[in-house]
């Protein structure tokens, strides 16, 4: 019997990071493709031997081609260029649309019945880039960020209270972008809203954070952008697929109708199991929250019509 397989795409800073998680959590066979000569190749082979070490029997492999990628369960894609400094998501449009057009055709070629990942930047415009040119299903297409940003929140929350990050449930919706929705009423602390342990103004400050995160971490590293985050975000969404978990996860899914949305990739909770995204959940929103979730929509929107002129 063949070990279930997954594909990442791109072996740079997240890509390699994602690949490394994986084999380590054993959750199947790991191909890492990218187009710099040899270089996913020697990341593979560094990999397969740290295993004896960790103890994981993953088989890692690295690629130029899409060939060994063949069959895989779910292909994560990660390729394409992180921001500099002063650079905003929304600037890396244009060159990481032509990246994962191209790199989306040849991964649907080779795993037809795949599950898609995607995490190039700006994300809810590459997810509708994927979608558009695999034809996949909704349902086998979604974007990681909402764990990420969530988890962000939860850490800067867990870093003011000084307590456990594991009681911290935190809930960011909408685009990834600065118009992200951290939702403060349905974030709790060992089931206690936060909103009633941390005072209105100093939790506002708390969650321009969270949407300023990825911008602070690109700030501090001058030569690219967070990827020991991401990728612990991306395992948990790989694993939940793998392992039938069905976790309730907030991820770029396609909204048809849900939350007034229609046709377009954004931060929802979703219910990740074998089959993909296996349900998307509309939690009550409050007038408040209904509205920041319009514009987070609207700034997806403008992005996938200049995708669209693209494509
Ligand atoms: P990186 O520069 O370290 O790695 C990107 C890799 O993609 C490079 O190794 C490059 O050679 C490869 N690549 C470029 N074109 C390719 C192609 N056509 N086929 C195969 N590989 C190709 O960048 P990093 O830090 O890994 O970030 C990757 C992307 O993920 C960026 O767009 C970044 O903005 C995004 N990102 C998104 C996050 C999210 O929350 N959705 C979080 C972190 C990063
Ligand atoms: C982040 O939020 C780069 O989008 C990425 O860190």
């Amino acid at each position: 019997m063949s070990r279930r397989k997954i594909t990442v795409v791109g072996a740079g800073n997240v890509g390699a990071t994602t690949a490394q998680r994986l084999a380590q959590m054993e959750m199947g066979d790991v191909v890492l493709v990218d187009i710099v000569e040899d270089m996913p190749q020697g990341k593979a082979l560094d990999l397969e031997e740290a295993a004896p070490v960790l103890g994981y029997d993953s088989k890692v492999t690295g690629s130029n081609t899409y060939d060994e990628s063949a069959g895989s369960d779910v292909v994560v894609i990660t390729s394409g260029m992180p921001r500099k400094p002063g650079m905003s998501r929304d600037d890396l449009l244009k060159t990481n649309v032509a990246i994962v057009k191209s790199v989306t055709e040849q991964v649907a070629a080779k795993s037809p019945d795949c599950i898609l990942i995607i995490v190039s930047n700006p994300l809810d415009a590459m997810t509708y880039v994927a979608s558009k040119v695999s034809g996949f299903p909704r349902e086998r297409v979604m974007g990681m960020a909402g764990i990420l940003d969530s988890a962000r929140l939860s850490a800067f929350i867990g870093m003011e209270l000084d307590v456990s990050v594991e009681n911290i449930h935190a809930f960011v919706l909408g685009g990834h972008g600065d118009s992200m929705v951290p939702s403060t009423r349905y974030t709790t602390v060992a089931g206690v809203p936060v909103e009633e342990l941390i005072e209105k103004n100093r939790l506002e400050e708390i969650v321009q954070r969270t949407r300023d995160g990825g911008a602070e971490i690109v700030k501090l590293l001058k030569t690219g952008s967070a990827f020991y985050a991401p990728s612990a975000a991306v395992a948990e969404m790989v694993e939940s697929i793998m392992k039938d978990k069905k976790k309730i996860l907030p991820c770029a899914a396609l909204c048809e109708g849900e939350y007034g949305i229609d046709g377009l990739f954004v931060g929802v909770p979703a219910k990740l199991g074998a089959g993909g995204v296996e349900k998307i959940f509309e939690i009550k929103l409050s007038d408040a929250e209904s509205a920041a979730l319009a514009v987070s929509a609207a700034a997806v929107k403008k992005l996938c019509a200049e995708v669209d002129e693209m494509l």
